[in-house]
């Protein structure tokens, strides 16, 4: 059954843009009047309102009062959202002037969520994460990868994979896991990181390919987790398993970026630490850069250099990085729209890396611009101008979110 929903004041369908590098707000195709025409979850086409439905005398209509600017839904490619508890303590020691690596080293930091998270069962952390992900979906987020890391052993780990399954089996948004089990080495692991990496090669890799419970992995490159050559190792081991790969890269000190280039991950995220050297790596690669404002934002820091990294073109994801620790806000848009302020980037080049560029670095090319055949995943904003959305800098939150598991 066909159906036609608007009219909107403009549509913004985030198509003809290219993957990489700056953009212009002249280069959006905006299309004024619109009406977006769907079927079985698809986007049929984009147009003229009123065309359309001449066209399509007989499709349903989904009338759309008022005005209203319509978006493709967000893709949050970064999330650790599936965790137990809260450190809220952290933040008032960072606040009070201890640093992050300095509260990891006093026993807080990550270790303290693995151990709230490991006290939770499955249910009660699949029941924490639906929350987090309806959440996430009523503000226009409508692909969401969850990150586990929280468990750091076989059984953990998977416990944290199977709550994420439950909780994207209960949702209308498209969850994407990622095994993070390489976060840091836990506490408790007798041996060298490079062990407890071959550990997660032979021990849980396996089991999670087994059992289709992620076809992503992640590591931490950095001084208080994993060293670049043991990151090396296991990314390539990983690939060789059929994982698809991404880095937390740079964002204290480098070195996870190159990693990330020579393994061919996905994308290297944070980056708040990248130079020239690395950006000019990621210009020259496949490999998204995701910058992660909420990190910069929640631990007081300055931010990647997105504007230089657009202009050395890059292509550029946003993601929030929501996470109990440096990233406990959660707001994607606002984290978007207030960086957006200080890097300078264009409204084009932030709703291109929040939509199709961010679907790159998870390597999906069915979302993320309204085109016919992409999943019709959209959100509508109550204002008659795209711009009111950056400009009131998250506060603007969609009236209506539909992704293609309820719009047919
Ligand atoms: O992306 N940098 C490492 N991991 C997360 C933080 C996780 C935490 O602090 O719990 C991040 O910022
Ligand atoms: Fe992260």
């Amino acid at each position: 059954m066909k159906k036609l929903i608007g009219p909107f004041t403009q549509i913004l369908p985030l198509t003809g843009l290219p993957l990489k590098g700056a953009l212009k707000d002249e280069q959006l195709n905006i299309i004024d009047n619109g009406g977006a025409l769907v079927e079985d979850g698809l986007i049929l086409t984009v147009d003229d309102f009123e065309k359309l439905r001449k066209n399509y005398p007989s499709a349903q209509v989904e009338e759309i009062t008022g005005d209203h600017v319509l978006l493709p839904g967000f893709v949050d490619c970064h999330t650790h959202i599936c965790f137990a508890g809260s450190r809220a303590k952290d933040y008032a020691m960072r606040n009070a002037g201890k640093s992050y690596l300095e509260i990891a080293a006093s026993g807080g930091g990550i270790w303290d969520s693995v151990a709230q998270t490991r006290a939770a069962t499955e249910t009660e952390l699949s029941n924490l994460l639906t929350k987090r992900i309806a959440r996430h979906l009523a503000e226009g987020v409508t692909t969401i990868e969850v990150k586990s890391g929280y468990g750091l052993s076989v059984t953990e780990e998977l416990k944290q994979l199977k709550a994420i399954r439950q909780a994207a089996d209960k949702t209308h948004a498209h969850i994407i896991p990622t095994c993070l089990a390489a976060h840091i080495k836990p506490k408790d692991f007798d041996g060298a990181e490079s062990e407890y990496l071959k550990y997660l090669v032979n021990d849980l890799l396996p089991k999670i390919k087994q059992e289709g419970l992620a076809s992503r992995v992640d590591i931490f490159i950095e001084q208080s987790a994993f060293n670049t050559s043991d990151a090396l190792f296991y990314l390539s081991k990983a690939r060789q398993m059929g994982f698809e790969a991404t880095v937390h890269a740079d964002q204290f000190t480098t070195g996870g970026t190159e990693v990330a280039v020579k393994a061919r991950a996905a994308s290297a995220d944070h980056l708040e630490a990248s130079g020239d050297y690395e950006i000019k790596l990621l210009a020259n690669s496949d490999t998204v850069a995701v910058t992660l404002p909420g990190a910069s934002l929640g631990l007081g820091m300055g931010y990647a250099p997105a504007r230089k990294l657009l202009d050395a073109g890059a292509c550029l994801a946003i993601a929030s990085d929501w996470n109990p620790g440096s990233a406990p806000m959660g707001d994607l848009l606002m984290q978007a729209s207030v960086m957006a302020a200080s890097e300078k980037l264009s409204a084009a080049e932030v709703f291109a890396g929040l939509t199709f560029r961010a679907s790159q670095a998870l390597k999906l090319n069915d979302r993320g611009i309204l085109i016919k055949g992409k999943l019709a995943d959209m959100q509508a904003y109550p204002c008659n101008d795209y711009r009111e959305i950056l400009y009131q800098q998250g506060k603007l939150k969609p009236v209506r979110v539909w992704t293609s598991e309820n719009n047919d």
